[in-house]
C-alpha cells in the first residue's frame, strides 16, 4: 500500500546519477506495495530547487523518464550532502496519473516536497482550509494536504525548524501515515514520522557506530499541547467540525538533542527492510509519532509527549535478512521463488523449536503465557485473507487439542460488529507483514479491552509485533511475491505449534500428538514430492487458463484449501473462483455445475472422506468433470476423476498443507499462461495499511 524511500548522504559524494539509481533500486524493492505510480524529487541542476519526475505505471517506467531526461539533470555532478525522496503508489485518492503521483509539492516552486503512505482521513477539512488561505490544489489526493500544510507553517514560523514544521504537521492530520519530507528551504535535511503505517531508516556509516541505541528526545512539558486552539471570532473559516489552526508553541531547540553524529554518513529511510539491506543491516523501527529529522549529517527522533511505557531510546538493530532472499535467484517470478521454497520456509519455522526426538515443542515468544492461555475463556483467531484462511485450516485442531472454543474472524468484519471482548479472551493476530490495517485496528481494539494479544506474523519489528503481548514469527523469509504462499504454510505450522504447546501435559492426546509430530518431521520431504507436480499442474493450466471459472469444493480439514485455492486464482488469473464447502453443494451451488463448469475436488483419506465422496457424486450426476486432489495410490478415488493431482499422505491435520501447493502452482501457471502479472497482479498491493 505505498512504498516509501529516501536516500541521505553527508559527506559521502555521490554523483546525481548514483542517488537516483538508488532512489529508483529502492523503489524496485518496495513495488510490490503498490504499483500505480511512481516518483522521484532530488536536488535539481539550479540553486536547490527540487527536480520532481514521476511517471504512472511501474518503476520500469519511472526509471526509463529518469534515462530520457538525463541532459537536463546534470547526471555526473557529485554532490556531498544531498536528500533525495522516493515513492511508489497504490492509488488510494485520486485516479493513477502523474498529477496524483508522489512526491506532492507544497507551491510551483517545490518549496517542499513530501512522499506518504497511508491515508489522511481529515485531508478535505485540511484542503478547505488551506484553499481559504489561498493554496491551489492541482491533485485529488489526500496527500497534497500534507506538502501545503507544511509550507503553511513555514510562512507562519520563519524561524522554525525543519523538525519542527512537520510536527505542527502532523498534530493536524488524522488517519495513518508514513511521511519523508525534503525542502529547497532545508537544502541536506530530511524529515521522517509515522503514524499507523510502517517506517525504518538504515544507517551506514564510514566507521563503526559508536551507540547503539538513539535517546528519544521531547518537548518541554512546560509547554502547551499542541492541540488546535479555541477558535476566536475573526476566525475567517472554520473546516467543518473542527477549529482554526492554532499558532504552535516550539517544542524544543536543536541545542537539546544529543544527535547520532558521524563525519561521514548515509541515511537510507523506507517502509520495509527489503529496499536497504543491500545498503546497511543497521536500522531503527520507529514508533508511532516519532519524528525524526536529519540536520548536518546528525540523526535525531523527537516526540511531543512522554508515553508511560516508551523505552525513551530506539535501539539500532541488526537485520538478520540476506540480500539473496529478497533476489529472484533462478527463478522468473518471485512467486513462483517462494512456493519451491517451501521445503526450506517450513522447516525454518520449526527450527529450533519443536524436538522430534523427545516430542517437545518450544515458543519462546509466547511460554511466559501459557498459564495465562490455558485458563482463557476462548481463542479468536483474527487476520484478513490468506492469513485468515490460516486460521480456518488450524481451527479444528485448535479445538481439538486445547478443548477450548475457537473463533475465527476476518479483522474488517471483526470491527464492523465491535464484537464483545473481554478480559479472559486471547486473541491471536495473523499477518504476514504485521502491517495490515484492518488486523491491527483489531488487535488495538481487543487490547484496549484488556485481551490478551498474540502476533503471528512474519515481520520482525512490524507493528503488530510491537504492538502484541507476546507472539510467535512464523520465519518464512521475506515475501515478496503480491500472492502469499510460503507465508500461509508457516502460518498453518506455526498455529500447529501452538495447539501442541497447549497440549503437552495431555496424557489422553499422546498417541495424537505423536502422530502430528511425526508429520511435522516429514513434511518437508513431502512438500518436495508435491513440488514435482509442477510440469502435471501446468498441462492442466492449459485446459483451464482459457475457462471463465473455477469452483474448488472439500470439507473438514482441507476447506480452508479451498478457500485459499480460490483467493490465489481469483488474485492471480483474474479468474472467477470459489471455494466450496462440499457439504453446502447441495444447498446452492450445485446449481452452477454441468459438463463446461471445471470442478476441482480436494478428496483425503480423512473421516470426511465419505462424505466427499457423496459431493463428487453429485457432481458426476450432473455431468461434471471433476479434477481430483486425492491421497497417492487411492485408485479408487482416482477413478471418479477427470483429471487427477495426488499428494502424499499425512496426518489429517496437515494434509491442508500439502493439498495448498498444487493450488498454489496452478494459479501460477494460469497467469502466466494469460500473461498477468504474477508478482504484482492488478488493483493490489501485498501490505494493505489502509482500511
Ligand atoms: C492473498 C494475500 C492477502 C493477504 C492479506 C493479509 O494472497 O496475500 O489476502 O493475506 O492482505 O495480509 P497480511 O497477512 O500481511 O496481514
Amino acid at each position: 500500500m505505498c512504498g516509501i524511500f529516501a536516500y541521505l548522504n553527508y559527506l559521502t559524494p555521490k554523483k546525481r546519477e548514483e542517488i537516483l539509481e538508488f532512489l529508483v533500486n529502492g523503489l524496485k524493492r518496495l513495488e510490490y506495495r503498490g504499483y500505480d505510480s511512481a516518483g522521484v524529487a532530488i536536488d535539481g541542476p539550479i540553486n536547490k530547487d527540487i527536480a520532481i519526475i514521476k511517471k504512472t505505471g511501474k518503476v520500469a517506467l519511472l526509471q526509463q523518464e529518469i534515462e530520457n531526461r538525463s541532459n537536463e539533470l546534470d547526471m555526473s555532478r557529485s554532490l556531498d550532502v544531498h536528500c533525495g525522496l522516493a515513492h511508489t503508489r497504490w492509488a488510494t485518492h485520486g485516479v493513477p496519473n502523474e498529477v496524483n503521483s508522489h512526491p506532492h509539492r507544497s507551491d510551483e516552486g517545490n518549496g517542499f516536497v513530501v512522499v506518504h503512505n497511508g491515508i489522511v482521513t481529515n485531508y478535505k477539512e485540511v484542503r478547505v482550509f488551506l484553499q481559504k488561505k489561498g493554496h491551489r490544489f492541482e491533485s485529488d489526493t489526500d496527500t497534497e494536504v500534507i506538502a501545503k500544510l507544511v509550507y503553511h507553517f513555514y510562512k507562519e514560523h520563519p524561524d522554525f525548524s525543519f523538525r519542527e514544521l512537520v510536527e505542527c504537521v502532523v498534530q493536524q492530520l488524522e488517519g495513518a501515515f508514513a511521511l519523508c519530507f525534503k525542502s529547497k528551504f532545508f537544502p541536506g535535511e530530511c524529515v521522517a514520522t509515522r503514524r499507523g503505517s510502517p517506517l525504518l531508516v538504515g544507517i551506514k556509516t564510514a566507521t563503526r557506530l559508536a551507540t547503539d541505541h538513539i535517546p528519544i528526545l521531547y518537548g518541554k512539558e512546560e509547554l502547551p499541547p499542541l492541540s488546535p486552539t479555541e477558535p476566536d471570532s475573526s476566525s475567517e473559516h472554520r473546516p467543518h467540525g473542527r477549529t482554526e489552526f492554532p499558532t504552535l508553541p516550539r517544542t524544543g531547540s536543536t541545542s537539546e538533542f544529543e544527535p547520532l553524529e558521524d563525519k561521514q554518513v548515509e541515511y537510507f529511510f523506507a517502509s520495509d527492510a527489503s529496499a536497504i539491506i543491500e545498503h546497511t543491516n543497521r536500522v531503527i523501527y520507529f514508533e508511532d509519532d516519532d519524528v525524526a529529522a536529519i540536520k548536518n549529517g546528525a540523526l535525531s527522533i523527537h516526540r511531543i509527549r512522554r508515553g508511560g511505557d516508551d523505552p525513551h531510546k530506539r535501539e539500532i538493530t541488526t537485520l538478520k535478512m540476506e540480500l539473496q532472499q529478497i533476489m529472484k535467484g533462478n527463478y522468473d517470478f518471485f512467486m513462483q521463488k517462494e512456493i519451491f521454497e517451501q521445503p526450506e520456509s517450513v522447516v525454518n519455522t520449526m527450527r529450533g523449536r519443536l524436538n522430534f526426538e523427545t516430542g517437545s515443542v518450544y515458543l519462546g515468544g509466547i511460554k511466559d503465557y501459557i498459564p495465562e492461555i490455558k485458563r482463557c475463556r476462548r481463542l479468536m483467531l483474527i487476520g484478513c485473507g490468506t492469513s485468515y484462511h490460516s486460521a480456518i485450516a488450524t481451527r479444528q485442531l485448535l479445538e481439538e487439542l486445547t478443548e477450548l472454543p475457537v473463533m475465527v474472524e476476518l479483522a474488517s468484519d471483526f470491527l464492523d460488529r465491535t464484537t464483545p471482548v473481554f478480559r479472559d479472551d486471547v486473541c491471536f493476530f495473523i499477518s504476514q507483514s504485521g502491517e495490515t490495517a484492518d488486523t491491527l485496528m483489531a488487535l488495538r481494539y481487543c487490547k484496549a479491552r484488556g485481551a490478551l494479544i498474540i502476533g503471528i506474523t512474519n515481520t520482525v519489528g512490524s507493528s503488530i509485533s510491537r504492538e502484541s503481548h507476546c507472539g510467535v514469527h512464523i520465519n518464512a523469509g521475506p515475501e515478496i511475491g503480491v500472492a502469499s504462499t510460503k507465508a500461509y504454510t508457516s502460518q498453518f505450522i506455526s498455529l500447529v505449534m501452538f495447539a501442541l504447546v497447549m497440549s503437552e501435559d495431555r496424557l489422553s492426546l499422546r498417541t495424537r500428538r505423536e502422530e502430528i509430530i511425526n508429520g511435522l518431521k516429514n513434511l518437508q520431504e513431502q512438500i518436495r514430492q508435491v513440488l514435482k507436480l509442477d510440469s502435471e499442474v501446468k498441462l492442466l493450466a492449459e485446459d483451464l487458463y482459457k475457462k471463465k471459472s473455477l469452483l474448488i469444493m472439500g470439507r473438514g480439514f482441507n476447506y480452508a484449501t479451498c478457500l485459499e485455492g480460490a483467493l490465489k486464482v481469483k488474485e492471480l488469473t483474474y479468474m472467477h473462483s470459489e471455494g466450496i464447502m462440499a457439504g453446502e453443494l447441495k444447498h446452492g451451488p450445485l446449481a452452477l455445475v454441468d459438463e463446461a463448469m471445471p470442478v476441482m475436488m480436494i478428496i483425503m483419506r480423512d473421516p470426511v472422506y465419505t462424505k466427499c465422496i457423496n459431493a463428487l457424486q453429485q457432481v458426476a450426476a450432473r455431468d461434471g468433470k471433476p479434477i481430483i486432489v486425492c491421497q497417492e495410490g487411492d485408485k479408487e478415488t482416482m477413478a471418479f476423476g477427470y483429471r487427477v493431482l495426488e499428494v502424499p499422505r499425512t496426518v489429517d491435520c496437515l494434509q491442508g498443507i500439502l493439498t495448498v501447493i498444487p493450488l498454489q502452482l496452478l494459479s501460477f501457471h494460469i497467469a502466466v499462461l494469460k500473461g498477468c502479472n504474477v508478482d504484482c497482479p492488478r488493483n493490489l498491493a501485498k501490505s494493505v495499511t489502509v482500511e
